[in-house]
This record gives structure tokens, C-alpha cells and sequence, in this order.
């Protein structure tokens, strides 16, 4: 809170909104936060975006990065990007659907069924393009998709082997309703926080697990905590790089065009280094005594499969999307089988 409180006083001062670059010409600030530590993936395409910005506008621009959730969680984050007070953020897809409830799409569990069917929806620009539009009314569009892998419970004492192990654990979920939900079906406790509460709920045994990618044990530093991590594979949530509309439409075309450029490079570079980030989060948790574990996917699947009806029937407006998301995994078969 006081962090929030700080960057809040920071962010209201006029005087920082621009950085002198000498001669009484100033730059302006475009303000990028997230939640992940300096080594990961994410930040690591950010910095290959602020390298291009600069290289190529940086007499008008000034790039900085706040990782580490220096600016706050990501609930309170996407809000600055909103009113404009920052310029960008990542968010969790998890977060967005209480922005707009078509984000709700990629929130279902089991929704993908290969990393390939994930990465083939997530780049293709008829299904992704109109929901990156689609907050215009709350002041930001989506800008680009950042891999985030897959999503699998994570535990301190007891390791998770069918769902029936999840009876009566607190697991700690995103702030969305469809996590919470989710977790309802799995028969766990959900208790929604921010990323960055996590590491200390887990340690003062506010709750018994999470569910996150491998990174978190490492990056995160959860793994000194959890010693096991169960590969149920619920959900491929990608993350996702917004930006405050009204800065988006004050770039000239030319700019416009340089930033779009900028945008593919972070998704570019940031899969790049996801790959390779996870192989060695794997290993380093296993130096930290992680056990990992194969469950029976189908047991959790049978679970929580109700939960994309619910979702549709309540948001109709997805079914389009839902479908199209269904025809791309079943021509990913059809091509596999020839
Ligand atoms: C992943 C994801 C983050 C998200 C976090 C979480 O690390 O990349 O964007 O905030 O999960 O569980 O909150």
C-alpha cells in the first residue's frame, strides 16, 4: 500500500511527467510497469522495445520500465493506464475480464488443448484484433500477447494428485470471477490476491498453494516455500500489453508505425527467452527440492469443463470467438493426422 501510495504521489507531480534532455528541451516519459522480476522474459522484451523506441524516436521519447510491481499490483496498474497517469502496462488476461468480459474467453480452463493451438489463436489477428479494440470505452486497447505458459497448482505440504487433494486447501487465484469460480468447480478454496502478496501468504500459511507457470517457483521465489508442483495444465492465460487510448491516438503515423513495429518486438523477443526461461526454472526448482508431479489431466479436465457453458451462457457475446478458437484446434488435428 505504501508502494502504491508512493508512486501515486510520484506519478500526480507534474514535474516528472517530462525529463530534461538539456538545452531546455524535454522528453517525454512513456511509462511501462509490470509485476515480473528484472531476469524474466518479460522484462526482457521490454527492454528490446525501449532499445528500438529510443533508437528511433528518442529525441522525443524517454522509455522506462518499472518492473517488480514498483507501481503497484496489476489491478491498480491497468487503472493508471487507464486515466493515463502511466502509458503502459502488462496485465494478466486473468485480471482483464473485469475490465471487459470478453477477456472472460481466454480465462476457461482447458480452453487450448496444445501450446500450438494457444500460440496459433493468440497470433491470429481476426480472432485476437477485435478484442485488443475492445476497451476502447475504458480508455485502453490491447497492444500485444506475452506468453505465459501453462498454468498448474503448486502446493507446501501436500502434493496434489487428483483434484480430491484439493479438498479444503486455500489456493491462492488471480482477481478474476472466473478464477474464483474455476476454483469452486476444482472442489479448492479460492482466496483471490495480488502476484506480489503471494510469496508471504504462502509462508505465513494464509494459504496451502497457488497455481502459476514454473517461473514462479524461481523467479518468484515460491519454490523455497512450495515443494510441489502438480502438471495439471488448467490454463494457458497469456498475458497481455495495454496502453492508454488517448496516447495511442495523440502518435503521429509515423510514430504509430514505429510503436507497432516496437509492440512485435516485445512479443518477439519476450517468446524467445520464455522457452529456454522455463527449462531452466525446472532445473533450478529441482536444486530447491521441488517434486514434480504428472496427475491424471482428465480427472481435473472433468472438473471444470461445466465452466465454458456457464461462461457462454452468461456472455453470449463470446460464443463467435469461443467457436472460431474450437475450428482452429480442430484443423491443428486434421493437419497432424495427414
Ligand atoms: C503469471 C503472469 C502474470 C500474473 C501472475 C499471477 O506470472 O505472467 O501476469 O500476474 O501469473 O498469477 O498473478
Amino acid at each position: 500500500m505504501k508502494k502504491f501510495l508512493l508512486s501515486f504521489i510520484i506519478l500526480s507531480s507534474s514535474s516528472f511527467l517530462l525529463s530534461s534532455c538539456g538545452k531546455g528541451e524535454s522528453k517525454e516519459i512513456v511509462r511501462i510497469s509490470h509485476n515480473q522480476s528484472a531476469t524474466h522474459p518479460t522484462n526482457i522484451g521490454l527492454i528490446a522495445f525501449e532499445k528500438y523506441i529510443e533508437e528511433n524516436l528518442g529525441d522525443k521519447y524517454d522509455v522506462q520500465i518499472f518492473p517488480n510491481e514498483l507501481l503497484g499490483s496489476q489491478v491498480n496498474t491497468v487503472e493508471l493506464t487507464q486515466t493515463g497517469a502511466i502509458n503502459f502496462t502488462v496485465a494478466s488476461n486473468a485480471i482483464l475480464e473485469s475490465f471487459d468480459d470478453i477477456y472472460q474467453v481466454f480465462n476457461l480452463p482447458y480452453l487450448f488443448t496444445s501450446k500450438e493451438h494457444y500460440h496459433t489463436v493468440m497470433d491470429d489477428s481476426s480472432i485476437i484484433d477485435p478484442i485488443f479494440k475492445s476497451t476502447a470505452k475504458s480508455g485502453f486497447e490491447a497492444v500485444a500477447w506475452l506468453d505465459a505458459g501453462t498454468r498448474n497448482f503448486y502446493t507446501v505440504k501436500k502434493p496434489i494428485e487428483s483434484p480430491k487433494d484439493l479438498e479444503g486447501l486455500k489456493i491462492r487465484v488471480q482477481q478474476s470471477a472466473s478464477n474464483i469460480r474455476m476454483m469452486e468447480l476444482f472442489g479448492g478454496s479460492a482466496t483471490p490476491m495480488g502476484f506480489g502478496e503471494v510469496y508471504t501468504a504462502l509462508q505465513q500459511s494464509v494459504i496451502d498453494g497457488a497455481e502459476n507457470n514454473e517461473l514462479a517457483l524461481t523467479s518468484n521465489k515460491h519454490g523455497e516455500v512450495c515443494k510441489y508442483y502438480s502438471y495439471n495444465m488448467h490454463q494457458m492465460v497469456p498475458d497481455i500489453v495495454i496502453g492508454n487510448l488517448k496516447f495511442l491516438e495523440g502518435l503521429s503515423s509515423n510514430e504509430r508505425d514505429i510503436f507497432n513495429q516496437g509492440f512485435q518486438i516485445i512479443s518477439k523477443v519476450q517468446r524467445e527467452a520464455w522457452g529456454s526461461s522455463v527449462e531452466k526454472a525446472i532445473e533450478q526448482a529441482k536444486e530447491m527440492n521441488v517434486t514434480f508431479i504428472y496427475p491424471d489431466v482428465l480427472a481435473f479436465q472433468e472438473k471444470v469443463l461445466p465452466l465454458h457453458n456457464e461462461v457462454l451462457a452468461g456472455t453470449p457475446k463470446l460464443k463467435p470467438i469461443y467457436d472460431s478458437i474450437q475450428k482452429v484446434g480442430k484443423n491443428l488435428i486434421v493437419e497432424e493426422s495427414k
